[in-house]
């Protein structure tokens, strides 16, 4: 069946039909046509072009096929055009010549926005949830190992001790950020543009405040050229999809490599790790790997909507459809990442001895020593100069920090007074560091109970 055909002498080619055709994949779409139809039989009914009779037949037979619709066997052999195609022809089959007003004062233009602002309206609240999890997830790591110092890094070289929550939390503002793109990204999405017809609005008076009540909509679209040609909602699904992707790739790199050999900070556990077929001692973070790679895959998904819509003049080119397949993917791999993160950070085993060493064998003090000796009076220039020296004579004599002591410290630089040497100690630097947003103890503590609150907040906010 097709949707238009009185002015064409002959039909699309086989050729063309299997290359335009999209329902393979905007089939995914069905529920959300059926329930825009159906809000739409509703305004019909109420600009008089249907019966409250016809309407009720109509959205009945709408509420049957999406149920047919639950079974993927559904759509064997459809070689309807697109999804819209697919759901007018089964109304067609179950109410006959009714079905033909379906469509009055309607484009598939306005028709496909719709739709795809309901389904990623509900991709968004998943995703929501997800990032929620998540970040609760780090939480529970976090208070795990409350009192772990690790060496904070800048350049992969150990720069500064860090409490483990600190690093957690951490990540946990990334994903708070992230939520936030994702509630405005819901509010840019939950706009709605029936009535805009294919590009000049519909020539029927529709209450578009009604059908955008009908449906929950907050608000409806202000301009009918802007809907046909505007997919900037789906860039900034794509994008909110991203940044979740970027922070979890990074997240998924810091793992890799606390938990290689050669870190040994953190074990993975065996449910989220894989063997090698030939190599029998091996245990590979490939659920890590993959969130790593799967950032690229939807990096891509968002540059391959962005080079589609680039230069397209206005207003709907069929380009556009080529939206579905990133947007799908897109939303997919990020819930499934946020998923995987979720089952490595619950099942993660931190083993403390390991990064406290660390910290203990390197000078990751050296910064608490020269802002005491600062504290102390000391230009800043000049005790950073003295610390400098200090970490080159350990560094040529094999000395850590702990092999210094009050005495012989005072023997190196007599700037040094005798209780500036506790700073030697990583923990103790980290006393210094008590202000908004620092590693010390009793910060990350108030942050700690500060993030829950927040979490809590931000669930309250989605119900
Ligand atoms: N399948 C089409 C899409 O996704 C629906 C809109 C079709 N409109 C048209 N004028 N051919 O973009």
């Amino acid at each position: 069946m097709k949707l238009w055909g009185g002015r064409f002498e002959s039909g699309p080619s086989e050729v063309f039909e299997q290359f335009s055709g999209s329902l393979k994949f905007d089939r995914r779409l069905v529920f959300a046509d059926i329930t825009g139809s159906q809000a739409f039989a509703r305004a019909l009914t109420r600009e008089g072009i249907l019966t409250d009779q016809e309407c009720e037949t109509l959205v009945k037979a709408f509420g049957e096929i999406a149920r047919e619709a639950e079974n993927p066997k559904y759509f064997d052999g459809a070689d309807d055009e697109d999804v819209h195609t697919f759901v007018i022809r089964k109304l067609k089959e179950k109410t006959g010549a009714l079905s033909d007003k379906i469509h009055t004062g309607r484009s598939r233009n306005e028709q496909v926005s719709l739709d795809m602002r309901l389904y990623l309206r509900a991709s968004t609240e998943e995703l929501l949830t997800e990032v929620a999890d998540l970040q609760n997830a780090l939480l529970t790591l976090a208070r795990k190992y409350p009192d772990a110092v690790i060496p904070g890094y800048t350049h992969l070289r150990r720069a500064q001790a860090v409490l483990w929550p600190h690093y957690l939390l951490a990540y946990f503002e990334m994903l708070a950020r992230d939520f936030e793109r994702l509630e405005q990204t819901r509010a840019r999405i939950n706009v709605m543009p029936l009535g805009s017809g294919a590009l000049a609005g519909s020539g029927f008076p529709f209450d578009r405040d009604e059908i955008a009540l009908d449906m929950q909509f907050d608000t409806i679209t202000r301009n009918s050229m802007d809907v046909s040609g505007d997919r900037d909602f789906a860039l900034d699904f794509l994008y909110a999809c991203s940044m979740v992707l970027l922070h979890l790739s990074r997240l998924a790199e810091d793992w890799i490599l606390y938990s290689s050999e050669e870190f040994s900070w953190m074990k993975l556990a065996d449910e989220v790790t894989s063997g090698s077929s030939l190599m029998p001692q091996k245990k590979n973070p490939d659920s890590l790997e993959l969130i790593r790679g799967k950032s690229g895959r939807v990096f891509g998904d968002l540059t391959a909507l962005f080079v589609t819509m680039k230069g397209l003049p206005m207003t709907y080119n069929r380009d556009m459809q080529e939206d579905k397949e990133p947007l799908f993917d897109a939303f997919q791999q990020t819930s499934a990442s946020l998923r995987m993160a979720k089952a490595v950070a619950d099942s993660l085993v931190l083993n403390p001895a390991r990064p406290a060493a660390a910290a203990e064998e390197s000078w990751v003090v050296a910064t608490d020593l020269a802002e005491e000796l600062a504290r102390g009076g000391v230009p800043f220039h000049q005790a950073h100069q003295i610390v400098g020296k200090l970490v080159l004579e350990s560094v040529k004599l094999g000395k850590k920090p702990s092999d210094w002591n009050p005495e012989s410290l005072a023997a190196f630089a007599p700037e040094f007074k005798p209780e500036m040497a506790r700073l030697l100690s990583p923990a103790e630097g980290m006393k210094t560091r008590e202000l908004l947003g620092g590693t010390g103890p009793a910060a990350v503590r108030q942050a700690l109970t500060e993030a829950e609150a927040r979490l809590a907040a931000q669930r309250k906010r989605v119900g």
